[in-house]
């Protein structure tokens, strides 16, 4: 298909009244089909997104090879970007001492992140793993140059910040790759910039957008390490959807957390045992019955739970007596909650 370029009006002279008309070069586009995926390319892509985790603690010490790196910084380098930018940098670090830096600085900003939490969060704060910047074999520090576009970037004029953004498309790319190709990457940034910056020779128009740790991984947390610690649950997605204005429910029914839940435990059915069942029902409104189903078992088993309180839940599962037993702590229906042995 040949398509002939639009007229394009052109203010060339300012201080003149009549636009100037020009006429863009004809291009010929190569195009490719737009249906969508199959079912099994659809549920690969989802399941990425779905199972890919964060990572601190998982890490096998075995080296990554090269062309496997290269398998998760091209998908990386072809995120969007902001005028077609592509404002990023991959630094691949694989240097031991220059990683005991970086897990120093970490250290030491970790100390000074703890003591801004409230007093009655800090233990919980600091029981936290929250890198594995030296038990990883490769580190990648993602950085965007803000001088890359020249002073004037299609799409960034009003929006300045739009670099930066772009770069973290290209960590998320990185981060979904890294999921195929069965490798763990945590995501680091409790980290003083300039510091990180100094000790790898970064120049001063480019900002560290990701300090990543990557490598191969015994396993994957079936659901966010931080919620299964106890220190943070998944918002439910309706709570999040407005629709036309700020704050308006759509009418429409939202979409549904099962989707996500039972593509982190598909495949694993020993983690469809155990707190994840209680974590999923957690993020359900309050008073809401729901049933999951756990389909990496044949037959899937079904467990329901109603939520009735903001922690606790009553699930209907056989043999629990109408009770579930949740972070030590067991509920009854009414909502009483019973202490364990
Ligand atoms: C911008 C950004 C910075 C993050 N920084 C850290 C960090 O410093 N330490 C850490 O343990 N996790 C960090 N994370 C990972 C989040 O804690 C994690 O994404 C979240 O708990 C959800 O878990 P999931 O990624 O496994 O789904 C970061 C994630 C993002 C997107």
């Amino acid at each position: 298909m040949k398509l002939v370029g639009p007229q394009l009006l052109c203010f060339l002279n300012m201080g003149n009244a009549m636009p100037e008309a020009i006429d863009l070069p004809e291009f010929e586009p190569r195009l490719t089909t737009g249906e969508p995926f199959s079912d099994a390319e659809r549920e690969a892509v989802y399941r990425a997104i779905y199972s890919r985790r964060d990572v601190r603690g998982q890490f096998r010490p075995d080296a990554v090879a090269d062309d496997v790196l290269l398998r998760i910084l091209d998908p990386a380098h072809h995120a969007p970007s902001v005028g077609f930018m592509q404002p990023w940098n991959f630094l691949v670090i694989r240097d031991a001492e220059k990683m005991r830096q970086v897990a120093g600085i970490f250290a030491r900003a970790n100390v000074e992140a703890a003591s801004m939490f409230p007093k009655d969060r800090q233990g919980a704060y600091r029981a936290l793993k929250l890198e594995g910047i030296t038990s990883a074999p490769v580190n990648i520090c993602v950085t965007c140059d803000r001088t890359r576009g020249g002073p004037v970037v299609l799409g960034a004029t009003h929006m300045p910040d739009m670099d930066l953004f772009s770069t973290v498309c290209a960590v998320q790319n990185l981060l979904l790759a890294a999921r195929a190709e069965g490798l763990g990457v945590g995501w680091v940034s409790i980290l003083k910039e300039a510091e990180v910056k100094a000790i790898l020779g970064i120049p001063d128009p480019v900002r560290l957008v990701a300090y990543l740790c990557v490598g191969k991984v015994e396993s994957f947390f079936a659901t966010p390490e931080l919620e299964q610690r106890g220190w943070r649950t998944r918002t439910p997605i309706a709570e999040l959807v407005f629709e036309d204005h700020w704050g308006r429910k759509p009418q429409w029914p939202g979409p549904e957390n099962h989707r996500s839940e039972s593509f982190a435990l598909g495949r694993r059915p020993e983690a469809c045992v155990g707190p994840s069942r209680g974590l999923y029902a957690l993020g359900r409104p309050l008073g809401s019955t729901d049933v999951l189903r756990a389909g990496c078992n044949s037959p899937p088993a079904v467990f329901a739970f109603r939520r009735i309180s903001p922690r606790a839940l009553v699930s209907s599962e056989a043999g629990s007596a109408d009770s579930v037993q949740f972070r030590g702590r067991r509920y009854s229906p009414d909502g009483r909650e019973h202490m364990i042995g």
